[in-house]
């Protein structure tokens, strides 16, 4: 068990009391790329974690320990860092805009792991800033609302790790429930729990192995095609700031002023946003042949539109069409690989991985890893 090991590490380093958190990863079921657009995500928490075995110290020295890295860094947090490991810009960001945003914390020695797979769009990244966030909030006793600590992670990953991201992954983490997909509406940051009732059918992450080298890179010029777009746009409607003020319409009546490249962001943004609200709608009424029809359609988007999906993902979803009994299925989180999440009547699961498996392995040379994933509460300390 990774929480075991975590807190062995921490008694064998250190030897001493500590306290113990664990925040997980998330899957979003649909609105990719909406988030930093002001629009309407999906997401739900998942049993996959980030554990964190942490104790303050007095003086201002932060030791952290990643314990699937074998990697130790040091810093003092009043002073810049200096050239740290990737992994470490995390709770570093974390130290940072705490301190920015006027709060006062000290040293701390802290051991970290987890089971959430790297690279496969699952946020491992957020979850680390949560623990964190959550677990230097308590011990200092800060006072800090969940909002606010995901607001924290967010600037950390913007600050620190380059990637200009938005709330999704850091609300989802800190505010999962357990069983409870959230619909989240990312400008007013207002939000609902919808019961996930699946009787009868299955949610499948399909992972293609694939690491997404370019997501922070291509991450950060989607974001700013679609600001481009919106400064387009507010020439003949002065009153929108972002994508969600605008229509799939709205976007087509100023397609002649925009380069196909943002035309095609913006028109995939809007269409997406719509979605959302239609995949509620439809799980409400627990219509999953319409959920899954939206999850098809919002892959097609990410795929052709937006241009994020990679041919590993294509290919899983391309199979998954062929399928009987598969209801939907869409590449999951930033893009150009990681994950393709899937909605699968429960007794087509066996048929669906092994097709996929095949014809996996016919084109790219190895099978696709599937992740089981239960659906789970948010950032917690652990007794
Ligand atoms: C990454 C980002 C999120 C979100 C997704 C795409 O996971 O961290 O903020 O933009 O990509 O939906």
């Amino acid at each position: 068990m990774k929480d075991k090991r975590v807190k062995d590490a921490f008694k064998s380093k250190f030897n001493s009391e500590f306290r113990f958190f664990a925040a997980p990863g998330r899957i979003n079921i649909i609105g990719e790329h909406t988030d930093y657009n002001d629009g309407f995500v999906l997401p739900a928490a998942i049993d996959k974690r980030i554990y964190l075995a942490i104790a303050p110290s007095k003086g201002p020295d932060a030791e952290i320990i990643a314990h699937d890295f074998t990697q130790k860094v040091s810093f003092n947090i009043h002073e810049p860092a200096g050239k740290i490991p990737h992994w470490a810009k995390y709770p570093y960001g974390v130290v940072k805009e705490l301190q920015a945003a006027g709060y006062f914390i000290e040293g701390f020695k802290a051991v970290f792991g987890g089971d959430i797979p790297r690279g496969a769009g699952l946020s491992s990244s957020a979850a680390l800033e949560s623990a964190f966030a959550t677990a230097l909030n308590a011990m200092y006793k800060l006072g800090i609302g969940p909002m606010e600590l995901a607001m924290i992670g967010q600037r950390a990953e913007h600050n620190y790790a380059g990637v200009k991201c938005g709330i999704m992954d850091q609300f989802a983490s800190l505010h999962g429930s357990k069983d409870h997909v959230m619909k989240l509406d990312c400008r007013s940051l207002e939000f609902e729990y919808f019961p996930l009732e699946l009787q009868g059918y299955e949610l499948i992450l399909a992972d293609t192995g694939v690491k997404h080298s370019l997501a922070s890179s291509e991450y950060n010029v989607r974001r700013a095609q679609c600001e481009e777009g919106v400064s387009i746009m507010q020439k003949q409607m002065p009153g929108i700031k972002s994508l969600r003020d605008v229509t799939p319409k709205d976007v087509a009546s100023s397609k002649n002023e925009m380069s196909p490249e943002v035309f095609m962001r913006c028109e995939y943004v809007t269409e997406e946003n719509e979605r959302v609200t239609e995949a509620c709608i439809a799980l409400e009424k627990g219509d999953m042949k319409e959920v899954g029809r939206l999850l098809y359609q919002s892959h097609d988007g990410l795929s052709n539109k937006y241009q994020v999906s990679c041919p590993e993902l294509d290919l899983l979803i391309d199979t998954a069409k062929q399928i009987n009994g598969v209801m939907g299925g869409r590449m999951m989180g930033g893009g150009f690989g990681g994950c393709t999440i899937n909605l699968v009547e429960s007794a087509v699961a066996d048929t669906f991985k092994s097709t996929l498996s095949k014809s996996f392995l016919e084109k790219f040379g190895k099978e696709p890893v599937f992740h089981a994933v239960n659906i789970s509460d948010g950032a917690r300390e652990e007794v």
